[in-house]
């Protein structure tokens, strides 16, 4: 969703924030604009389309100066056009804004603003904050003080979601920052400073950075950072040093970054497990904030997420029902916060996120926490509002997620998942030490059955080669895999554009054989499992109609082969560890198709890699 970056320094601002944005491209775009300030003028770039398109019209018309402004718009209100892009103005071309969120109630101040005489030149929601600080400004000269209460007096008029960055041309040494429930941090540099949505923006240029909390407003100027609340009171912030490695978020040798994080899924998992898995002690150390008392005393755990997420989630409720025995909901949160919930203190709810930005699940959170639920995240991002927010965090460290579609990130929340599952069941008395044992050491070989999917890629290719013409796909799977197939089909969708529909393959003959013909391919989770004759037979359905089978099968199963077009072999592992490894032939074959079909991988067309509004 929307990015932001600012600078201010003596460098020349375009092309540090250039740079930036680029690296921001992952969050999902389709427009991008700057602003720099020189001599007293405010200066804007904007276009549509990628960022190439931007730093060409900036080789034709160059920016100078040390402070500006830059912007990748993920529209909402209005189209993606030059007009509607970020940077906005106000008639002055005194003030300018960059925004993330939404501004519910843009369209009553923006009645007002044109009663009182101020022109919009574009359809969206962030222009009235413009407009706003100049009807505050009027036409008295600005003394900072005043020009920073008519910061805090416009923003006190906002109703919904931001992160800001603002301008103002009487103010050149001056960049302020602000943030209401969409993430924003400042990087900390020598004589410079920098204002992000994401630190893998900032990580070529500092490590240390300074997280916005919410409705706070920072001033940052080339030698100094300050942050005070919306009532005007400064508020101490630590520097925090970020330990991640800016190549972490580098493509290194792969053509996509998609493909570099399904291939790095092994160590990704070998993060998720370090210091936590003691196999010979049948011990895990989770370092949580989960009294032991607390977890015997729990009547159910509720799991929260969106998206990819929110497959983990539906994996994860496996994993507690079967492991600790407790009754598990599973949610979706943009329909969990609006519903009428009934969780109190003998729940415990999980939160799954990648980016801990996601903002319906925010919302669900902020939600529980008023009703004194216990709430713990499982989430990637270390500093982001889901792990700051939340009582206790388990941290997945997957590395930086670049690719929109995720993959490593889903792979860790499982492990975390499992993990706690074992966890839970042990506190319990659920789970005997010695079946335990046994599982935390089979969790051992884990990245190695990870690996020797991955090297499933040269084949998958060929096999996606044969079906990237299709229109339609069905995938499915039962029990542990029904969610793999749901994620699988939406790895297709997202990446490649053909439509695809996960289903519970018992459900199958209610309703979608119907859609079964030559034209429709099935992909088939049919690995070693207590379903895997059920699974046989809604394969020999499909097939009865005509259906093309592709079957994602356990080493060894020859007889798989009779029954379906092609297999792809996985390693025979235990069923509890089948939906880690069995979605790697899936992320695999939406990847190959996608790339061979021409589709921007890392970026499809409407998606975003967090969500950050409604
Ligand atoms: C977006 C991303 C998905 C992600 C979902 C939830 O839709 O494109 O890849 O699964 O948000 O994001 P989260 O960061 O909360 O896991």
């Amino acid at each position: 969703m929307c990015g932001i970056v600012g600078y201010i320094g003596n460098r020349s601002a375009s092309g540090v924030l250039l740079d930036g944005l680029k690296r921001l491209e992952y969050r999902g775009y389709d427009s991008s604009g700057l602003a720099v300030l020189c001599d007293g003028k405010l200066n804007l770039r904007r276009s549509v389309g990628k960022i190439l398109n931007l730093r060409a019209l900036l080789t034709e018309q160059p920016l100078k100066g040390g402070v500006g402004l830059g912007h990748t718009r993920w529209a909402t209100h209005g189209v993606p056009s030059e007009q509607n892009a970020h940077p906005h103005t106000d008639c002055s071309k005194r003030f300018v804004v960059v925004h993330n969120g939404i501004i519910e109630n843009y369209s009553i101040l923006k009645h007002n603003l044109i009663k009182k005489g101020h022109r919009f030149e574009s359809q969206t929601d962030t222009e009235v904050i413009a407009h706003l600080l100049e009807e505050a400004w009027g036409k008295k000269n600005f003394l900072e003080k005043e020009y920073l209460d008519a910061v805090r007096g416009a923003l006190n008029q906002l109703e919904g979601a931001f992160a800001l960055g603002i301008l103002c041309v009487d103010f050149p040494e001056l960049l302020v920052a602000a943030r209401r429930d969409c993430p924003l941090v400042l990087g900390v540099g020598k004589n410079e400073n920098f204002v992000a949505s994401d630190i893998p923006a900032l990580l070529h240029a500092t490590k240390k950075v300074v997280y916005l909390e919410q409705n706070e407003v920072a001033l940052v100027r080339p030698k100094s950072i300050e942050c005070f609340n919306l009532d005007g009171y400064r508020v101490k912030k630590e520097v925090v040093t970020v330990r991640l490695n800016p190549l972490q978020a580098e493509k290194a040798n792969y053509k996509h970054f998609m493909l570099k994080e399904i291939m790095e899924q092994n160590i990704a998992i070998q993060d998720t497990l370090r210091g936590r898995l003691f196999a010979e002690a049948g011990e895990l150390r989770l370092n949580l904030d989960l009294r032991e008392n607390f977890l015997k005393q729990i009547d159910r755990i509720t799991l929260i997420a969106c998206g990819t997420s929110y497959h983990a989630a539906l994996v994860g409720r496996y994993y507690f029902e079967a492991l600790a025995k407790i009754p598990v909901t599973v949610e979706i949160a943009s329909e969990f916060r609006y519903r009428d919930t009934f969780l109190g203190k003998k729940d415990l709810a999980i939160y799954i996120s990648q980016s801990g930005e996601t903002a319906d699940t925010l919302a669900a959170l902020r939600k529980n926490k008023k009703m004194g639920v216990k709430n713990l995240a499982i989430c990637n991002v270390l500093g982001s509002s889901l792990a700051r927010e939340a009582d206790t965090t388990f941290f997945t460290h997957c590395g930086p997620e670049i690719g929109v579609a995720s993959t490593k990130a889903f792979t860790g929340q499982l492990t975390a998942l499992l993990l706690l599952a074992i966890h839970v069941g042990m506190t319990r008395g659920a789970l005997e030490g010695k079946e335990a044992k046994e599982l935390l050491n089979q969790f051992l070989k884990l990245p190695a059955w990870i690996r020797q999917t991955c090297a499933l890629s040269k084949k998958i290719k060929t096999l996606a080669r044969r079906f990237i013409g299709k229109d339609h796909f069905l995938y499915l799977g039962r029990n542990l895999n029904y969610p793999i197939a749901l994620e699988g089909a939406l790895k297709l969708k997202e990446v490649s554009y053909i439509h695809a529909e996960g289903y519970p393959a018992g459900e199958m003959k209610h309703g979608p054989i119907a859609l079964i013909n030559r034209e429709m391919p099935l992909v088939a989770l049919v690995t070693e499992s207590p379903v895997y004759d059920k699974i046989c037979s809604n394969i020999e359905e499909a097939k009865a109609r005509g259906g093309t089978v592709i079957a994602i099968a356990t080493e060894g199963d020859k007889a798989i082969r009779k029954k379906v077009s092609d297999v792809l072999y996985v390693p025979k592992a235990p069923d509890i560890f089948s939906p880690m490894i069995n979605v790697i032939p899936l992320q695999l074959f939406a990847y190959h198709v996608a790339d061979l079909r021409g589709c921007d991988v890392d970026c499809p067309r409407n998606l975003a890699k967090s969500v950050t509004v409604e």
